[in-house]
């Protein structure tokens, strides 16, 4: 696969070594050599280098512990060693909160949902919201997975060509809107799509604009606030039928809508940020899975090796919808988990999210005042030759078992890897409570597709681009070939 690995982001202003002090006045010490870092420029900082390369400067931070960068005039560090990764999300993780930037950037988007919520706020709705996530629920719906997964592949006829990451965008909204939210998204599914492309443009981060406020009236401002209105109004209409339902006593009341209506039913949720919650799940549920499927069929069908042994170890097991139980069992698809858990290293679909200090603390032996941001790049330390060979190549051989706790475990010769230097799904207490949904259906339905097709490229170059989530440049066309030798 080619795909775009940059180098460091071109030199601005050679003046400007390590910072000796920050916005506020108070020193910083640098921990390591920083002098080849990304040099920011007076008033907007490492704006343009963001910019101009987005991923070139994640790419900056590699082999690096800490990388110090400027967004206009506020001090900000890639946290890019796993112990300090460890240290932010889990070790000392009260200390970190979401924060200021977080909010600024996706306030309006996520609200008070549980994404941004902080302290007992944040305790009581990922509470009210875990059930939804248990174990056996999640197997629960193995069956829906499945049944989606093998309805779209058995609408393909052999030899068409397919834009994955539409497909996939389609497959897992049908998914988790029959799951957790139980409704059928029917037209509303262009409602989301249209929000889903305004909110990815809005964030591209090779625009300015992403890291400027959403009140400039750009074009791209525009349709964002507009695509977000019709969504809100569509949303304020799902939850109104299903309150409606409920006072009815129909419905099982069961799913993770029904238990976000019933909490604000007890007062525990207002109806604001029921409406955030309904707004984020569909987006940190269906965005993000979509894209570990893109780029696990993309990844496969550029490795017609890597493909094969896939298809060989499926067709062992047999076509899992005659057996949606087994196939949901752990390790019924060990060869289809490893090309997962290597594609969500190569392809975090979350590649960075952020943290701030609420207190001054010291990390990685640099002290850091409070309200620094601090962006933590599961794309940077998933390419760090200091825990991984062949960083850039995709080698699914490299994962051995998956544990309890997600992927963990492979089976390559380097030093024992720090456990942060791989996290898809960030880490500690604040970790995606979809974990398990996501890797359950990106192994059902990957096993689906495969039990049916073997894939080849016709887009030529995988590349992809930050935006609030790894997005690919344009559409990613595969063909589906029937006969799978
Ligand atoms: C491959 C798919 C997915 C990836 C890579 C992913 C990644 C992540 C990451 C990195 C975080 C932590 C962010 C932070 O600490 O700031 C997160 C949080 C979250 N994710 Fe996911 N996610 C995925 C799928 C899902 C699914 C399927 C759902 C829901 C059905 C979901 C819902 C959430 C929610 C609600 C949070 C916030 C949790 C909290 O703060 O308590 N995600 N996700």
């Amino acid at each position: 696969m080619s795909e775009d690995t940059r180098a460091p982001a071109a030199a601005g202003d050679s003046s400007d070594a390590a910072p000796t002090s920050d916005d506020r006045g108070g020193p910083i010490d640098i921990d390591g050599d920083q002098s080849d870092r990304p040099r920011p420029l007076p008033v907007i900082g490492n704006l343009h280098q963001i910019t101009s390369d987005p991923l070139g400067f994640f790419d900056a931070a590699r082999g690096r512990d800490l990388m110090a960068y400027r967004m206009f005039t506020d001090q900000c560090y890639v946290v890019a060693h796993p112990d300090g990764v460890q240290t932010v999300l889990v070790d000392d993780d009260e200390t970190y909160r979401k924060g200021e930037m977080m909010r600024r950037r996706v306030g309006s988007l996520l609200g008070d949902g549980i994404f941004l919520a902080e302290g007992d706020d944040w305790h009581r709705q990922r509470a009210t919201m875990q059930p939804a996530f248990y174990r056996d629920r999640i197997t629960g719906y193995a069956d829906a997975m499945i049944e989606a997964s093998a309805a779209m592949a058995d609408g393909w006829t052999d030899g068409q060509v397919v834009d994955v990451a539409e497909a996939s965008s389609e497959l897992t909204l049908a998914v988790l809107a029959d799951t957790l939210l139980g409704i059928d998204p029917g037209s509303d599914r262009d409602v989301v799509a249209r929000a889903a492309d305004a909110i990815a443009a809005r964030y591209d981060s090779r625009r300015v604009g992403a890291f400027l406020p959403e009140w400039i009236p750009s074009p791209t401002n525009r349709r964002y606030r507009n695509a977000l209105g019709n969504l809100r109004r569509t949303i304020d209409r799902i939850i109104d039928d299903r309150r409606t339902a409920i006072e009815a006593g129909e419905g099982s009341g069961t799913d993770l809508l029904s238990m976000l209506v019933a909490a604000t039913a007890d007062g525990s949720m207002d109806d604001e940020t029921l409406r955030d919650n309904v707004v984020t799940f569909l987006f940190a549920g269906h965005e993000t899975t979509a894209l570990g499927l893109t780029y696990a069929l993309y990844s496969l069908a550029d490795s017609p090796t890597e493909q094969a042994s896939v298809l060989d170890a499926i067709d062992e097991f047999g076509d899992p919808a005659d057996d949606p139980d087994g196939a949901a069992a752990r390790d019924a698809f060990p060869a289809v988990d490893r090309v997962v858990d290597e594609t969500l290293r190569l392809y975090p679909p979350v590649h960075v999210f952020f943290r701030e200090p609420a207190r001054p603390v010291e990390l990685l032996g640099t002290q850091i005042p409070a309200g620094t941001v601090l962006a933590i790049s599961p794309w940077t330390c998933h390419r760090d030759s200091r825990w991984w060979d062949e960083p850039e190549t995709f080698r699914p051989d490299r994962w051995e078992t998956r544990t309890e706790q997600g992927p963990k475990q492979e089976t390559e010769s380097k030093p024992p890897r720090p456990e942060y230097a791989y996290f898809p799904f960030g880490g500690g207490p604040r970790h995606c409570i979809g974990m398990r949904f996501a890797l359950l259906e990106l192994r059902l339905t990957l096993a689906v597709f495969l039990s049916r097709y073997r894939f080849e490229p016709v887009t030529e170059t995988l590349s992809v681009t930050p935006s609030a989530t790894l997005q690919p440049d344009g559409p990613v066309r595969l063909r589906v070939d029937s006969d799978r030798r």
